[in-house]
C-alpha cells in the first residue's frame, strides 16, 4: 500500500472510512451468530480463540483512535506501537463474555470512526511516526487499519469482500435493537421477535440444552418449578410437524423455525395439589430466561400465544392440571437480504418497535400516578 498521500485526493475521505462505516453496521450480527463456545474454542495454545482475536481488534481499536486524534492535535507525532499479545493477555479476552466483546468492538469502531469523520480534508496528508516506522499519513493509518482488521475478521470466518457483507448498506436485515429511552442491559435491547430464520440451519442439541438449563434456573413460588417444555428440534420429524400444524394460520411463519418448544404450565402445587395462583407467572419467567439465553447465543426466539391449545394438549397427551402457555420459534437469525423478501414481509420485519411510557406502566405511590422521571 502506498503510504504518501497523493496531491490530488489529499482532500476525499480515505476509502477506509467509508468500509468501516459499512463493517460496523454489518458485522456485528454476522459475529452475534457464532456460539459462546465456538468464540472461546482455542485451535492450540499458541493461536488464539475467536474471543482473543475479537480482543485483539478492539485493542487496535484503542490504539488507533488514539492515533487518529494525536495525529489531528499534534504536529508529527511520534506515536507508540503495542504488543499485541501483551494486551490480549492483560485483557483476559479468553474468559470475557462473547456478546460483550461485540459490544466493546462496535463501540470502540463507532468512537474511532466519529473521530475520522469529524477531521477537516486537510487532516489527510498529516503525518506520524508508529513505532519508530517512516511517517505516514493519516490517510495510510485508517486505511491500513481497516486493512488490518478485514484481515482478522476473515480469520475468525466472516469474508468481509463476500456479498452478503458487501449488501450490508440499505438493504441490511436489521438487528431492531430496542430505542430504549434508558440504558438497558444490550441483551435485553438485542432480544426481538423476528419472524425469519436462517433457512436449513439447525439449533444444535448443546444449544438447546443450554436454552432448557437457562430456564430451569429461574425463580418461582416456593421453587415449585411449575414450567414444562414439550421440544421439536427435528430429531423425531413427525413430532415437529405436528407442532407446526398446531400454530394458526396468522403464525405461518413460524413453521419455518427449526426449533418449537411449547411451555406448559403445572397448575397445582406439588405439595398439596392447591391451586398454584402464580404458576403461570413462572413460566413467563423461565421462558424469558430461555429467551434471552437464546440472545446471548446469537439465536433468536419469538413466543406465541396463537397455537391450537386443545389440539396441542390432545396430539402431545398433556395431562389434566397442566395448561399449555406459549409455543416458542427458535432459530438462527436470517441471513438474506431484505431485497429477497416481498414487500409485505419486509415492512413486517422493518416496523418500529415501540413501548408505553413508562408512567403508563409504574405508579408512584398510589395507582396511577405516574412514575415520574424526577
Ligand atoms: C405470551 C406471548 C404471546 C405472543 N403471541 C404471539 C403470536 O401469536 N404471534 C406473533 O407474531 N407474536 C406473538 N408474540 C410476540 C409479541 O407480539 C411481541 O413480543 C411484541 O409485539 C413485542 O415485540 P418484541 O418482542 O419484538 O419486542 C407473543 C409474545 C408473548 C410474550
Amino acid at each position: 500500500m502506498n503510504t504518501q498521500s497523493n496531491e490530488n485526493d489529499d482532500n476525499q475521505l480515505p476509502a477506509g472510512i467509508a468500509q468501516l462505516a459499512a463493517l460496523i453496521r454489518g458485522i456485528p450480527r454476522r459475529l452475534a451468530s457464532i456460539t459462546e463456545r465456538d468464540a472461546g474454542y482455542k485451535p492450540s495454545p499458541e493461536q488464539w480463540s475467536k474471543k482473543e482475536e475479537l480482543g485483539h481488534l478492539i485493542d487496535s481499536a484503542l490504539n488507533n483512535h488514539r492515533r487518529v486524534v494525536l495525529a489531528q492535535l499534534e504536529d508529527s507525532p511520534a506515536l507508540a506501537g503495542y504488543d499485541g499479545e501483551g494486551w490480549v493477555a492483560v485483557n483476559g479476552y479468553w474468559n470475557r463474555a462473547w456478546t460483550g466483546l461485540i459490544e466493546l468492538w462496535t463501540s470502540f469502531n463507532n468512537h474511532l470512526l466519529a473521530a475520522a469523520e469529524a477531521a477537516p480534508a486537510s487532516t489527510w496528508a498529516r503525518t506520524c511516526t508508529i513505532g519508530g516506522s517512516d511517517p505516514v499519513t493519516l490517510r495510510f493509518v485508517i486505511d491500513d487499519y481497516v486493512d488490518h482488521m478485514a484481515g482478522h475478521l476473515r480469520h475468525i470466518g466472516i469474508d468481509t469482500c463476500d456479498s452478503e457483507t458487501a449488501k450490508t448498506g440499505a438493504t441490511e436485515y436489521p438487528e431492531s435493537a430496542a430505542p430504549a429511552e434508558f440504558p438497558i442491559h444490550p441483551l435485553l435491547a438485542r432480544r426481538w421477535s423476528p419472524r425469519l430464520f436462517e433457512e436449513g440451519r439447525a439449533v444444535e442439541r448443546g444449544s438447546t440444552l443450554i436454552l432448557l438449563e437457562s430456564a430451569r434456573w429461574a425463580p418461582s413460588c416456593f421453587n415449585e418449578q411449575p414450567f414444562r417444555y414439550l421440544v421439536f428440534d427435528g430429531a423425531d420429524p413427525e413430532a415437529l410437524q405436528r407442532a407446526r400444524d398446531c400454530l394458526v394460520d396468522g403464525n405461518a411463519w413460524a413453521r419455518k423455525a427449526p426449533l418449537l418448544m411449547l411451555s406448559v404450565a403445572r397448575d397445582a402445587f406439588t405439595a398439596n395439589d392447591k391451586p398454584n395462583r402464580h404458576a403461570q407467572h413462572d413460566v413467563g419467567l423461565a421462558s424469558e430466561n430461555l429467551v434471552i439465553a437464546a440472545v446471548d447465543m446469537g439465536l433468536v426466539a419469538h413466543q406465541m400465544a396463537g397455537f391450537d391449545s386443545d389440539r396441542a394438549r390432545r396430539e402431545f397427551k398433556i395431562p389434566d392440571g397442566f395448561t399449555p402457555m406459549a409455543m416458542i420459534a427458535i432459530g438462527h437469525p436470517y441471513k438474506g437480504s431484505l431485497d429477497d423478501l416481498d414487500e409485505k414481509t419486509r415492512a413486517r420485519e422493518l416496523a418500529p418497535r415501540s413501548r408505553k411510557p413508562i408512567g403508563d406502566l409504574a405508579f408512584e405511590g398510589s395507582w396511577g400516578k405516574p412514575y415520574a422521571r424526577e
